[in-house]
C-alpha cells in the first residue's frame, strides 16, 4: 500500500505549527506596539471636575498659556493649580453645583487629580518648548482641542507616529507665531515647510537618531 502521509509528517507538521505560530505571535506583537493605548484614542475623559477647551478655549477664547503656562519654555506643559481657575471662578459660576469639587478642592487645600491623557513612557525624553520653538503647532500633537467638552486624546503617541514627522517635518511645520492657532492652515504647506526647516534651523539628518529621544 501506497504511504498516504509521508514518514515525518509529524515532525513537518509540528514544524508548521511552529511557524505559523511565531508569525501570529509576531503579528500580535506588533499590532499590539502600533497600538500602544488599545482603548480610549478620541474617547472623551471623566475628570473630578467636568472642565471643557470647548467652553474656555473657544467660546471664550482664553490662550492655552494662562493655563499651560510652561508649554514655551519648558519640557512640561504644565496642569493649571487651582489657583488660576479661582481667578475667575471665585465671582463666576460659584454657585454651579459642577463647580463644587472645585470649590471644596480649592478651600481645603488638596488639588483635583485631573486624569492624564497624553503620558510618555520614562524611557523617551520629550521637550515641549523646542517644539513650539521650531513651528509645530499645538493642534498637529493634541488635535483640534477647542471643540472638545471633555478633553479627550487625538493622537497615540507611538514612536512610528513621533517619526512620520521626524522624517520629514516640512510637512506639519508653520509660522511660529501660528503655533497656538488651531485651525491654521497653509496654502502651500510644502513649498512654506521647506522654507521654514531652513528658516528656523532644523536639523533633518539628527532628528531619527535614536539619541534624541532615548537619552
Ligand atoms: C482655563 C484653563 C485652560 C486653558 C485656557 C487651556 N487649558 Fe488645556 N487643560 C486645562 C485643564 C484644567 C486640563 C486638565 C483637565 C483635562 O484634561 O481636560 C487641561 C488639559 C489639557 C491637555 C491634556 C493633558 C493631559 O495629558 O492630560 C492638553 C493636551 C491641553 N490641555 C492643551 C491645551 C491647549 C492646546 C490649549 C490652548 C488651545 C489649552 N489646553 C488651553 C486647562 C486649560
Ligand atoms: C478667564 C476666566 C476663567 C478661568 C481662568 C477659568 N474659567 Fe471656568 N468658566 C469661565 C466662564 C466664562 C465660564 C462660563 C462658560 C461658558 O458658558 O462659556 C466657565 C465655566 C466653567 C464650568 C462650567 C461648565 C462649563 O464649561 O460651562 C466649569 C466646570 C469650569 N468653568 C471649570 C474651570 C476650571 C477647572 C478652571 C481652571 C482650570 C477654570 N474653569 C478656569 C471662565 C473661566
Ligand atoms: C510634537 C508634539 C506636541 C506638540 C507640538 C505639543 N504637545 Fe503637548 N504633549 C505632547 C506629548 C508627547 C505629551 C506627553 C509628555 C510626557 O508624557 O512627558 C504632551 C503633554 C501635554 C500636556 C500635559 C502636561 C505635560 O506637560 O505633560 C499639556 C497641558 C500639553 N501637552 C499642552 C500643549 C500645548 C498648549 C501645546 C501647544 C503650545 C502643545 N502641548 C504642543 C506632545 C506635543
Ligand atoms: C509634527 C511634527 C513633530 C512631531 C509629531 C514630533 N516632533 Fe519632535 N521635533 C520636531 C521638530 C521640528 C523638532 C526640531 C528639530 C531641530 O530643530 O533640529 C523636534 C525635536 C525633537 C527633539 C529634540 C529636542 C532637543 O532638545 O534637541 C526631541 C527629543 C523630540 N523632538 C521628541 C519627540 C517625540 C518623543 C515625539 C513623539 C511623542 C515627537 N518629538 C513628535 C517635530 C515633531
Ligand atoms: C522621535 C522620537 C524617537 C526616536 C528618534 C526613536 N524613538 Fe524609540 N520610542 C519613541 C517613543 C515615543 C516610544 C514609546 C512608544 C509607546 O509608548 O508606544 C519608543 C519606544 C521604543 C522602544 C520600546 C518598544 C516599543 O515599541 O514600545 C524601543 C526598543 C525603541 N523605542 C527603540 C528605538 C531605536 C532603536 C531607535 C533608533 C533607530 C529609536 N527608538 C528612535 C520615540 C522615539
Amino acid at each position: 500500500m501506497t504511504q498516504l502521509f509521508p514518514r515525518n509528517f509529524g515532525f513537518l507538521f509540528l514544524l508548521g505549527l511552529a511557524v505559523a505560530v511565531g508569525i501570529g505571535l509576531a503579528w500580535v506583537y506588533l499590532w499590539r506596539a502600533q497600538m500602544a493605548y488599545p482603548a480610549g484614542l478620541n474617547a472623551p475623559v471623566e475628570q473630578p471636575v467636568p472642565f471643557s477647551h470647548k467652553h474656555h478655549v473657544g467660546d471664550d477664547g482664553i490662550d492655552c498659556r494662562y493655563c499651560h503656562q510652561s508649554v514655551e519654555q519648558s519640557a512640561f506643559a504644565g496642569i493649571p493649580p487651582l489657583s488660576t481657575c479661582m481667578t475667575c471662578h471665585s465671582q463666576l459660576y460659584t454657585h454651579q453645583p459642577v463647580l463644587a469639587p472645585l470649590l471644596a478642592a480649592f478651600r481645603s487645600g488638596v488639588p483635583l487629580h485631573w486624569k492624564r491623557l497624553y503620558k510618555l513612557p520614562d524611557f523617551v525624553y520629550f521637550n515641549h518648548g523646542i517644539h513650539v520653538a521650531k513651528g509645530v503647532g499645538c493642534a498637529s500633537c493634541h488635535g483640534e482641542i477647542d471643540k472638545m467638552p471633555l478633553t479627550a486624546r487625538a493622537r497615540s503617541l507611538t514612536m512610528q507616529w513621533c517619526l512620520r514627522c521626524h522624517r520629514d517635518p516640512a510637512r506639519y511645520l508653520r509660522p511660529r507665531d501660528e503655533v497656538f492657532n488651531l485651525h491654521w492652515h497653509a496654502q502651500d504647506q510644502l513649498a512654506l515647510g521647506e522654507r521654514l526647516v531652513r528658516k528656523y534651523h532644523i536639523d533633518t539628518s539628527r532628528m531619527t537618531d535614536c539619541s534624541l529621544c532615548h537619552r
